[in-house]
């Protein structure tokens, strides 16, 4: 079957679909201009994710994470959704789509309008950049407040008025995922009919355990994603190529 084939069953098989659960990964990012993690020049290769993304050494030592969000936040700040985000706007609007679940922090699902239409939920599993509490008194903060609680002598860790560190809900690895948000994730992978991983190396647990959930429940499988996965052999369908490009052609056959 040619790459063409592939897009045209896909795209066959999700207009037979009411019950569609979209998992995306950084790799739906890169072409809003956001480098993802593990390709070559990826994030992890600038910043060494023990030292910057660990949780534990967080909380000994928040500043390494706090110099690498201050490096990467204009980045996020001023991306834009992608064709492949406004997509999955379009099978939201045309009532397929059930749940987004993205281990993404950028919130371009959000930016692209998705939500906005039949209320699909869209679960962070991995949290997201905007959204900030205090560690101590769980105050709630945006990232524009943040600017304001930096100060000559606290240059890079922003403090509540409490006292304690505030962090943005951007999960770190040895972080417990929100358990709220995961029981959605995996409720909606047991009652979809359609699973689309779109853009992840699917490499990271437990957010890499929800093609299993959809196909344990006779879901059908399908994955885009530019290279092969070490879990491809779960797929139906393994189109490979870049998300920007094959996503407009399936939801171009759906209109
Ligand atoms: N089109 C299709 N696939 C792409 C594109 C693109 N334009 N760009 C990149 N990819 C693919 C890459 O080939 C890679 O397989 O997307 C995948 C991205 O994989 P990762 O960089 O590992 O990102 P992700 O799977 O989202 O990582 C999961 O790991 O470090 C943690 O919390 C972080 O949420 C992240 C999690």
């Amino acid at each position: 079957m040619t790459l063409q084939d592939d897009i045209m069953k896909t795209a066959e098989i999700i207009g037979k679909s009411n019950r569609v659960v979209i998992f995306t990964g950084a790799g739906i990012s890169t072409e809003s201009e956001i480098p993802d993690f593990r390709s070559p020049g990826g994030l992890w290769s600038k910043y060494d994710p023990d030292v910057y993304a660990n949780y534990f050494l967080f909380l000994k030592n928040p500043s390494p994470f706090w110099t690498m969000h201050h490096e990467v936040v204009d980045m996020l700040l001023i991306a834009k959704p992608n064709p492949a985000h406004y997509s999955i706007f379009e099978l939201e609007k045309m009532g397929k789509l059930k749940a987004i679940i993205t281990q993404n922090v950028d919130m371009l699902h959000q930016r692209a309008g998705s939500g906005t239409v039949n209320d699909v939920p869209i679960y962070e599993l991995h949290g997201a950049f905007g959204e900030l509490y205090c560690l101590k008194c769980n105050k709630k903060y945006n990232h524009d407040e943040i600017k304001d609680l930096l100060t000559e002598k606290e240059k890079i860790v922003p403090y509540c008025e409490c006292g304690g560190v505030i962090k943005p809900t951007t999960i770190l690895f040895g972080e417990q995922l929100p358990s709220k948000i995961l029981s959605g994730a995996i409720n909606a992978c047991n009652n979809c009919d359609c699973f689309l991983m779109i853009g992840s190396s699917l490499l990271v647990t437990p957010a890499n355990q929800m093609p299993y959930f959809a196909k344990k429940k006779g879901a059908k499988i399908i994955f885009i994603n530019k290279e092969d996965t070490f879990m491809n052999n779960i797929a139906d369908f393994f189109l490979k190529g870049k998300v920007g490009e094959i996503l407009p052609k399936i939801i171009s056959y759906l209109k």
